[in-house]
């Protein structure tokens, strides 16, 4: 309840979670996690915590941090409220959030969700031996985690790369989410703007799509040819780098790689151009690079996550939320799509319980989720849509 005495959207949240609730009252028979810590480093708002109830459920302890600069208070203060613990505050500082990672391992905590790597990372340098295993949510942290794969002596599933995740949460709801990120940050139309979309992987398909949907002339461009002839195929203008960069009145970064845009694009620019990210890091856009050029005359700040670059040439180049994942950032940042986050959150709750029930081996490291959880989780789905 808030102070009026009305429910919150915490609770709105967690009675749409369909999959997450018929999983917690089958985790609170069962108890698969009796005696264990979980430790989560991922987005602490409103559907994580529908996640992190039912994995308490499930008999863990539950100690939880966030990721850069999405973390909500009063998603805090509802999970400190059923005893869950939670390290660290909403911070865009590097050495905070590598201070809040290094606290939670001091736990030693028997399972581990990440999402991009920065748990498995450190644990990678430091070792410790009650560590069953854990899941990684993003492209990013797969990528990060890869190189590492011989220090790690447990199973890690990476939640990304099925089919489910693929496309419930990554092409459509991302799609979605970015393309509301856009309207929410700027209140601004897409009809008849030319935007243009980095990254054609499962993200940008959906981003595409959403703007195209919204009467947007679309552009897309990705550095794998054979990327790029799909979305040539699927109708999209596919122009040279450095063409669409300079014809786009909206630019969305969604590729996971650093550096899509820098203080050397800065003279290639629109006037008037809006740059935002999608991507897990917020290093596609070197926004402070970009600030500092020499170039740039003044940088003006608005409310609500809204930075214009003065151009010393008199162009104006805005950028939302800092270049941080805009649909976690910004006024009133709602995210993903619930259902979408029901599927990931059920197969992130299912990995951790195959995990901790010894039904995944070590050699399982840095792998997909099993295609049988998977199939699991999408009849589960349908059977409550039917
Ligand atoms: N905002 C969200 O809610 C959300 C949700 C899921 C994933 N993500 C993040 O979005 C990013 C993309 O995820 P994905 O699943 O689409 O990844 P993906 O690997 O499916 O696709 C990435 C695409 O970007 C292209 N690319 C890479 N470097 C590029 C470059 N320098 N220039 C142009 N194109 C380049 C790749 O060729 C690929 O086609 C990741 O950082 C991921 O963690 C964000």
């Amino acid at each position: 309840m808030n102070a009026s005495g009305q429910k919150t959207r915490i609770d709105w949240v967690s009675r749409s979670c369909h999959l997450l609730r018929a999983t917690e009252a089958e985790f609170e028979r069962e108890k698969p996690f009796g005696g264990l810590t979980i430790a989560t480093a991922i987005h602490l708002e409103p559907k994580t915590a529908s996640l992190l109830v039912t994995l308490q459920a499930g008999g863990a302890q539950i100690v939880a941090t966030g990721n850069l600069n999405s973390t909500q208070a009063e998603t805090i203060d509802y999970l400190q409220g059923r005893g869950i613990e939670v390290i660290g505050r909403k911070t865009t500082d590097d050495a905070d959030h590598e201070a809040d990672i290094a606290a939670m391992l001091q736990r030693r905590p028997d399972l581990l969700l990440d999402n991009g790597g920065d748990m498995f990372a450190k644990v990678a340098a430091a070792p410790y031996a009650n560590l069953l295993g854990g899941t990684e949510e993003t492209t990013s942290g797969r990528m990060r985690l890869e190189p590492m794969r011989d220090r790690f002596s447990f199973p890690i599933l990476v939640i990304n790369d099925i089919p489910i995740k693929q496309f419930a949460e990554n092409r459509h709801a991302v799609g979605q989410s970015l393309f509301e990120s856009y309207l929410r940050f700027t209140n601004r139309s897409t009809n008849g703007k030319r935007v243009t979309v980095f990254g054609y992987g499962a993200c940008g398909r959906g981003v595409a799509a959403c703007f195209r949907n919204a009467f947007a002339v679309t552009s897309v461009v990705d550095c794998n040819p054979v990327t790029t002839l799909e979305a040539h195929l699927d109708g999209f203008a596919t122009p040279l780098r450095d063409e669409a960069v300079s014809s786009a009145d909206v630019i969305v970064t969604v590729t996971g790689a650093p550096d899509i845009l820098t203080e050397d694009d800065l003279g290639l620019i629109k006037d008037g151009a809006i740059l935002m990210n999608g991507g897990h890091f917020p290093v596609e856009i070197a926004v402070d690079r970009m600030m500092a050029d020499k170039t740039v005359n003044k940088v003006e700040r608005y409310e609500d996550g809204l930075e214009t670059l003065h151009m010393a040439d008199g162009r104006r180049i805005h950028i939302l939320g800092h270049g941080h994942m805009a649909n976690l950032a910004g006024p009133r940042p709602l995210g993903n799509t619930i259902e979408s986050m029901d599927l990931g959150f059920t197969l992130q709750a299912r990995c951790l319980e195959w995990i901790a029930k010894g039904r995944v081996v070590a050699d399982q490291c840095v792998v997909p989720v099993p295609a049988e959880i998977d199939a699991q989780v999408a009849e589960d789905y349908l059977a409550f849509n039917r």
